[in-house]
């Protein structure tokens, strides 16, 4: 095996070999694998660290995937909108704090139109001109994106959640598809968008082929952000007694993501913070390069409850912003509130608009 640790072949394993890498990792040392993802991080984005203000504007959901507390099938849910003017105030509290990206997240809610949501987009970049917008909305069609994208959103996450059918099918109910998911990555890539992908590390039924083919699915798509987290159960789910991700998995697959991809946005997750205290900075230092603190108001943050026991869900953003910053400058890092856009020479993502970096 330790023939295979030359990280710069990383790009070239096919999966059979990743899987033999990713479980030799589980069990070996990994100091070795972090300092290199880490090298390679700095090499591109020094020691900056990307803040973004993360607003969960509602928690109703069509959906019914079996491992989220917020799918349709669980009655005890609480749930919550924010109106336009509302999610306007949380980007003005959040500019005034200084953050310049702006992320959007929600349920499938079907509330939300194309209109409206082009309208809360299109005010965003008006009052806020030097701000990213970034959405996480779902499965939309590509001309909803298309009409996100032209009223001025910049960015869209949409976790693929497992790049192999059968654990996917295994994951949601049969009316939701891998094989929409990824045509929706495709669609959103083609439109224009800086597109993050991502997968829950250590969800049920999991194994480490799938989590190759999830690293095989990422370097075909070359998304410009990847978002993985520990899988945390949700107890009003059917998931509720399987067991929490584990956290040097999570890592080494942060950092083979980043050996594989080394420009790539990538978040320190709140999952990895909420099972392990010092999840985060872990994060950091195994390859993440960003972090996404909550700007939602106060009174909302436990109904956003996708997992139990989810941190940061009594801070006022102000409060979670200077832990955060403290927290990444004693891990020797560098907070930074730039957009903090991909990094690229600009044709990857020029249709329509061109990022300011
Ligand atoms: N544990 C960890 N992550 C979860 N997500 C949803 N439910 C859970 C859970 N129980 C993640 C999914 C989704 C993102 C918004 O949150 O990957 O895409
Ligand atoms: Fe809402 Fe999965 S439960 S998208």
């Amino acid at each position: 095996m330790s023939a295979l640790i030359n990280f710069e072949n990383i790009s070239r394993l096919g999966g059979p070999e990743l899987t033999e890498l990713i479980e030799f990792y589980e069990q070996a040392e990994t100091s070795e694998l972090f300092a290199a993802a880490n090298a390679v991080r700095e090499k591109y984005y020094g020691k900056k660290v990307y803040f973004r203000g993360l607003i969960e504007f509602s928690s109703y959901c069509k959906n019914d995937c079996y491992y989220c507390g917020i799918r349709c099938g669980n009655k005890k849910a609480v749930r919550y909108r924010l109106g336009h003017d509302e999610i306007m105030d949380c980007c003005a509290r959040g500019h005034q704090l200084g953050f310049r990206t702006f992320v959007l997240q929600s349920g499938e809610d079907l509330y939300y139109t194309d209109d409206m949501m082009c309208d809360i987009v299109s005010d965003i970049k008006r009052g806020f001109p030097d701000c990213a917008v970034t959405l996480s909305l779902g499965e939309k069609t590509k001309e909803t994106y298309k009409r996100y994208f032209e009223a001025g959103a910049d960015r869209y996450l949409l976790r693929h959640e497992t790049a192999t059918d059968e654990h996917y099918r295994q994951l949601h109910p049969p009316q939701m598809s891998l094989e929409n998911r990824k045509q929706c990555l495709y669609d959103l890539k083609e439109i224009g968008f800086q597109v993050g992908a991502g997968f829950m590390v250590g969800s049920p039924y999991q194994t480490s082929a799938n989590l190759a083919a999830d690293l095989l699915f990422l370097r075909e798509l070359e998304p410009h952000m990847v978002g993985i987290g520990p899988f945390v159960p949700h107890r009003d789910t059917i998931f509720a007694n399987e067991s929490t991700g584990s956290v040097k998995l999570t890592l080494v697959m942060l950092a083979l993501i980043r050996l594989m991809l080394p420009k790539v946005l990538i978040p320190a997750t709140t999952a990895l913070g909420t099972v392990d205290v010092k999840g985060r900075e872990k994060g950091l230092k195994a390859g993440a390069n960003v972090v996404m603190p909550n700007l939602s108001p106060v009174v909302h943050r436990r109904d956003y409850s996708l997992y139990d026991n989810k941190i940061c869900t009594g801070e006022e953003a102000a409060e979670c912003l200077a832990c955060l910053s403290r927290r990444i400058k004693s891990a020797g890092y560098d907070p930074d509130f730039s957009r903090g856009d991909f990094i690229t020479c600009g044709e990857q993502f020029a249709v329509g608009r061109q990022a300011d970096f």
